[in-house]
C-alpha cells in the first residue's frame, strides 16, 4: 500500500474557455471541483477504497486563474485518523502567457473511506472492492 505525507501532483489541468466567467477568469467552483478529484487521488494514496469527502475545512482563492493557465493540484496527506485522512491542497498555475508559476488557491479537506454501503470503514482495512480483474 502506497502512503505518502509528502507532496505530489495529484492533477494537472489547462483551463478552457468553458471554465471562465464573463471577466475572462475561472470560475472557483471549477477549481473546487478539481480540488475534490485531487483530493480523492491523494486520498487513495493511503487505501483503495471508496472515498467520500466529508468536508472542506477551508478554502483561500488567493490569486485569479486565466484561461489556458496549467493548473497543478498538488497535494498532500497531512494527517490520518481512523477512517477519515486530512488532506492539504495547493492549487498553482503556470500562466499561459509567462510560464510564470504563482499559488492561486490553497485548501484543506477530510475524506473518509467507506464500504459498498456507504458506512465509514478504517482506511488501512482490506480494500472492499471485489478483486475480480477487470
Ligand atoms: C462522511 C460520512 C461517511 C461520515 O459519516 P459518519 O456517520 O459521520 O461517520 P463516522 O461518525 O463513523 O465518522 C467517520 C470519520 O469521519 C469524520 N467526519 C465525519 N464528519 C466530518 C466532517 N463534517 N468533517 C470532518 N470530519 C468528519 C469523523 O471524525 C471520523 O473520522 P475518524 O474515523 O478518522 O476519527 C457521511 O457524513 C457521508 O456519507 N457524507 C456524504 C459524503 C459525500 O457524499 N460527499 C460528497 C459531497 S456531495
Amino acid at each position: 500500500m502506497i502512503r505518502t505525507m509528502e507532496k505530489t501532483t495529484a492533477l494537472s489541468v489547462i483551463m478552457m474557455p468553458r471554465d471562465a466567467n464573463v471577466l475572462g477568469t475561472i470560475f472557483g467552483g471549477i477549481i473546487l471541483s478539481y480540488i475534490d478529484q485531487a483530493g480523492f487521488v491523494e486520498a487513495r494514496r493511503n487505501g483503495i477504497h471508496r472515498w467520500v469527502t466529508a468536508s472542506m475545512d477551508k478554502v483561500d482563492f488567493e490569486k485569479p486563474v486565466y484561461v489556458g493557465d496549467v493548473v497543478r493540484f498538488i497535494t498532500k496527506t497531512a494527517k490520518t485518523g481512523r477512517t477519515s485522512v486530512g488532506i492539504e491542497v495547493v492549487v498553482e498555475a503556470e500562466r499561459f502567457n509567462s510560464g510564470n508559476r504563482v499559488v492561486v488557491t490553497t485548501a484543506t479537506l477530510t475524506m473518509v473511506s467507506v464500504d459498498e454501503h456507504g458506512k465509514s470503514i478504517p482506511f488501512d482495512s482490506p480494500s472492499t472492492f471485489q478483486q475480480d480483474e477487470i
